[in-house]
């Protein structure tokens, strides 16, 4: 193939990628390239805009580390990461909403027994959170698996403050024979996204703020059932409306009730404020695995 021009590029790729034997990989190479061509066209990209969106993807993947993974948050920022969440997650009504993975999910957190508090000596006020999971047939999920992660009472997750070894604002707990499930932590404040990078950058570019409001990640496993990896946000919080990365669900909107003082769920008397939250969830059957080779 010589003499490539405007018109017949697009074709030419197409066809160089068509003889590979992975039939999903040629429809998902063959959408990419042809959508990114007709980008081109359509905007008439110039030489110095391609080499500035070269530079900038450069930039993404160079600030990425185990600990920043810039890629996430660009997907997040446009959109991309709610759009997949929602083609591949539509539930019976009554499910409980997925959002947003984020990029603070760790590896192996602590396994916490129930009703400990999964953020000891984070200062904050305290917040006592519980619930039940259940399955859309109404029936209730033993022993569900329960991980849990937040940041602090500044914005800042246990895994941006340099030099913090342990795991704070992260638990794995498993829910009774009831499903229940509660815990102790603190109450987590709304905070920007990482924007001290390309991502941030291209915030401010667009006239864009990087917040996200308070709220509180679950992923919920149980055999059987789709897994579930979602939010709870605060009622009336900051931010519900312009979420940076487009991740609130009115379902996932709760009250996290204040109480001046009171006794929690433990049982324990607090003379000062804290929070409670009660939260179920419902989860889904899981579908039939689809394979694409
Ligand atoms: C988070 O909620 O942890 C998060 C989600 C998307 C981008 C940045 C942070
Ligand atoms: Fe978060």
């Amino acid at each position: 193939m010589k003499n490539l021009d405007e018109r017949t590029i697009t074709q030419a790729v197409i066809e160089r990628n068509s003889s590979s034997g992975n039939e999903r990989l040629k429809d998902v190479m063959h959408s990419l390239v042809q959508h990114l061509h007709s980008f081109a066209r359509e905007i008439e990209l110039t030489e110095e805009e391609w080499e500035i969106g070269i530079k900038f993807l450069t930039d993404v993947g160079q600030i990425c580390s185990p600990t920043r993974q810039e890629f996430i948050l660009l997907s997040d920022t446009l959109g991309l990461s709610t759009l997949v969440i929602a083609q591949n997650h539509k539930k019976p009504v009554g499910c409980t909403e997925a959002t947003v993975f984020g990029p603070f999910h760790v590896q192996n957190a602590p396994r916490l027994p129930l009703g400990s508090n999964m953020s000891i000596g984070v200062k904050g006020t305290p917040w006592f959170v519980n619930g039940q999971v259940r399955g859309i047939d109404g029936k209730v999920i033993p022993y569900a698996e329960i991980e849990v992660w937040q940041a602090d009472d500044d914005g800042f997750y246990d895994v941006q403050k340099e030099g913090l070894n342990e795991y704070q604002g992260r638990a794995i707990f498993t829910a009774d024979q009831e499903g229940k499930y509660y815990f102790e932590t603190i109450v987590p404040e709304a905070y920007p996204i990482p924007h001290d990078g390309p991502v941030g950058k291209m915030l401010e570019a667009l006239n864009r703020h990087p917040w996200r409001p308070a709220h509180l990640h679950f992923m919920i496993s149980a055999p059987g059932y789709e897994r579930l990896v979602t939010h709870v946000f605060k009622e009336s919080g900051e931010y519900l409306d312009s979420d940076a990365v487009f991740g609130v669900r009115s379902s996932l909107i709760a009250e996290w009730t204040y109480h001046e003082n009171g006794t929690d769920q433990n049982g324990q008397f607090h003379a000062t404020p804290f929070y409670t939250l009660d939260f179920d969830f419902i989860l889904n059957h899981k579908k039939e695995a689809v394979r694409h080779d």
